[in-house]
């Protein structure tokens, strides 16, 4: 007899990057390769989060607009599919801010003043005195993101715990108001790959702090941006023991180089003395180059053809109003509103 097959239903995914800057190393390590990974197997949705980037440059509204397909073209150059993957413009789905507005009524201003997230971000940004309310409440913006696709699994980096963390809570209060499940949890999915610190080795990588090296920066920017990597400040002569711990070159190394014994041979000779940073960097910049050679020819060819950027967007947006009407149904019916 033949037994009915149930295929599992998909985990669904909903991920996102602020459109204010092309991406880098790190958005690469930290989550682009998860989600070529996982677009196969997942039901993913990703978005080019402008609305959220306006939150912090409103008056400065072109490096939000000017980015919005260099962000596409990345996603596309490092393999995420489109006929597999949803891409899609946050401002192109009204549910998305209707959304907002009703968790707005769950989420109190003492609540989104402790998200360490945005805490450390109002110091970087020099918000303290003149902090726009869209800044402070784009958690729950993102909690509406991600809650509107009905998504369980976010993949990010960890400074996004504390968005995911005040998701719930929404998720948590709005349920709870319904007496019965209407929005799911979601999980993070975080990569293993340890955060990327910038090329001086003082901070992570960062759009906004002019310390990275982009998906599609050019071979000399990527040859400059190695030759200045922070090293062992100690390690004065070739013949001198070398540290590991702190040496970005090493980090890079790590995380980037496809042979790992050979990474861990290299790390002995270094700390035992005789192996010099010009040789430690110019395998690193080989490294780098061979990687995004063909990331950045791809990206440039993309960007060439905007028109079947935009084609993608939209479609992935028209796409996207479909998927996140129902939730957005629902929230209204929580709260009684769906008399008309
Ligand atoms: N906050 C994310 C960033 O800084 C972007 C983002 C917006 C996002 N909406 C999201 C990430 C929803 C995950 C899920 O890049």
């Amino acid at each position: 007899m033949k037994t009915q097959q149930h295929t599992e239903p998909k985990e669904i995914i909903l991920t996102g990057d602020r459109a204010t800057g092309p991406l880098h190393l790190g958005h690469y390590v930290g989550s682009l390769k998860q989600r070529v990974a996982l677009q196969s197997t997942c039901e993913q949705n990703i978005l080019v989060a402008d609305m959220q980037g306006l939150t912090d440059n409103a008056h400065n509204t072109s490096k939000v607009s000017s980015n919005i397909l260099n962000v596409v073209a990345d996603y596309l150059a490092v393999g995420i599919d489109p006929s597999q993957t949803t891409i899609c413009l946050q401002s192109q789905l009204p549910a998305l801010a209707e959304l907002t507005m009703f968790y707005s009524n769950l989420v109190t201003i003492a609540r989104l003043e402790r998200n360490p997230t945005v805490r450390s971000e109002i110091q970087s940004k020099g918000f303290q005195r003149s902090l726009p309310a869209g800044f402070l409440t784009y958690p729950i913006s993102q909690a509406a993101d991600i809650t509107a696709f009905n998504a369980t699994l976010v993949p990010v980096g960890d400074d996004q715990l504390p968005m995911l963390e005040q998701t719930n809570e929404i998720v948590r209060k709005l349920n709870s108001l319904a007496g019965k499940t209407v929005l799911k949890e979601c999980k993070p999915l975080l990569s293993n790959a340890s955060r990327l610190p910038s090329t001086d080795g003082k901070n992570k990588m960062s759009k906004s702090m002019g310390n990275a090296i982009n998906l599609g920066s050019s071979e000399k920017e990527i040859s400059a941006a190695v030759k200045s990597m922070y090293t062992d400040p100690n390690h004065l002569r070739v013949e001198d023991p070398g540290r590991i711990e702190g040496n970005v070159v090493f980090t890079y190394l790590d995380a980037f180089h496809s042979d790992p014994a050979y990474i861990a041979q290299l790390k002995e000779h270094y700390q035992a003395g005789g192996l010099g940073d010009g040789t430690t960097k110019k395998i690193l910049e080989e490294c780098l180059q061979d990687m995004l050679r063909p990331i950045r020819e791809k990206r440039a060819m993309y960007l060439d053809d905007k028109a079947q950027l935009i084609e993608i967007l939209s479609k992935g947006s028209q796409l996207s109003r479909e998927k996140t009407a129902q939730v957005l149904f629902d929230v209204k019916g929580v709260f009684g509103l769906n008399i008309l």
